[in-house]
């Protein structure tokens, strides 16, 4: 199960697993981006489906969930990706947005994690959750007060469950790239006052000289969900262009 999947990383990893043989559901709260998605998925053989739902709701969460049970009778994976990213400082914050920036990025990850650990305990042979943190989940980033406290949460949510389903082989690790070239991302620069300088400024401080690409960070999602990944858990993975110190 993966959410986010109509844009940006979580399109590029549905992608990606659905190459590698999974069978997938994907989620997004935008229906049109999705189908796309999903027909992408199809057009490559995979096998896929597609739930239109909000991931910071609850009813919506145990639904999309169960889905994945109902169509392939077991969950082995969960990629909870979808996020949204505020931008400014703590003391410009809205605090619609900031409220919206928890529910999203932090509740809907939890509610992704509740979920699917309930269902693996049942099923009682392991499982793996991959989440979506940010190098905004490790160091601090100008401008992005809100975003950093969400994936903050994120890592430490990851770490905690982590230490307390290892017991049942049940792993749970994070991602951390720093500027990923979606579609979100190009419209944040194109937003921005001087968007020449704004993409500058962008590039400036990852040491590599280039933001990420979307399939750089879906190949960190898969090899955290797979079998070579099996001796790893609470771990943040940085992709990060060598940014943080
Ligand atoms: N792009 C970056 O530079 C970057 C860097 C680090 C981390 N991230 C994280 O990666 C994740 C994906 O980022 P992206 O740049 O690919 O984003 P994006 O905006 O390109 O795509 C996000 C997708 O998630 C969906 N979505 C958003 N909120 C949702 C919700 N509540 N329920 C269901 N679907 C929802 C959107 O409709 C969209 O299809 C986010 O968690 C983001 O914080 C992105």
């Amino acid at each position: 199960m993966l959410t986010g999947t109509g844009a940006g990383i979580g399109k590029a990893t549905a992608l990606l697993f659905a190459s590698e043989g999974a069978r997938l559901i994907t989620v997004d709260r935008d229906r049109e981006a999705g189908e796309k998605t999903l027909a992408l998925i199809e057009g490559l053989g995979g096998d896929a489906l597609f739930e239109q739902a909000d991931t910071s709701r609850v009813e919506d969460s145990k639904r999309f969930l169960q889905a994945a049970v109902d169509a392939y009778g077991r969950l082995d994976i969960v990629f909870n990706c979808a996020g949204i990213v505020p931008v400014g400082t703590i003391a410009e914050q809205d605090e619609d947005e900031w409220q919206r920036a928890l529910d999203v990025n932090l509740t809907g990850v939890f509610l992704g994690c509740k979920y699917a650990l309930q269902q693996f305990l049942k099923q009682g042979d392991g499982g793996c959750i991959v989440n979506m943190a940010s190098i905004a989940g490790l160091i601090g980033v100008k401008q992005r007060g809100a975003y950093c406290v969400t994936k903050f949460g994120v890592v430490g949510l990851t770490k905690s469950i982590a230490q307390d389903f290892a017991p049942h082989g049940i792993r749970c690790n994070c991602i951390c790239p720093a500027t990923v070239a979606t579609e979100s991302w190009h419209e944040r620069v194109n937003n921005a006052p001087d968007p020449a300088e704004a993409l500058r400024a962008f590039i400036a401080r990852q040491p590599l000289g280039r933001v990420g690409t979307p399939e750089e960070i879906a190949h960190a999602a898969l090899y955290l969900a797979s079998d070579e990944a099996a001796y790893i858990t609470g771990h943040s993975l940085v992709l990060d262009g060598g940014m943080a110190p």
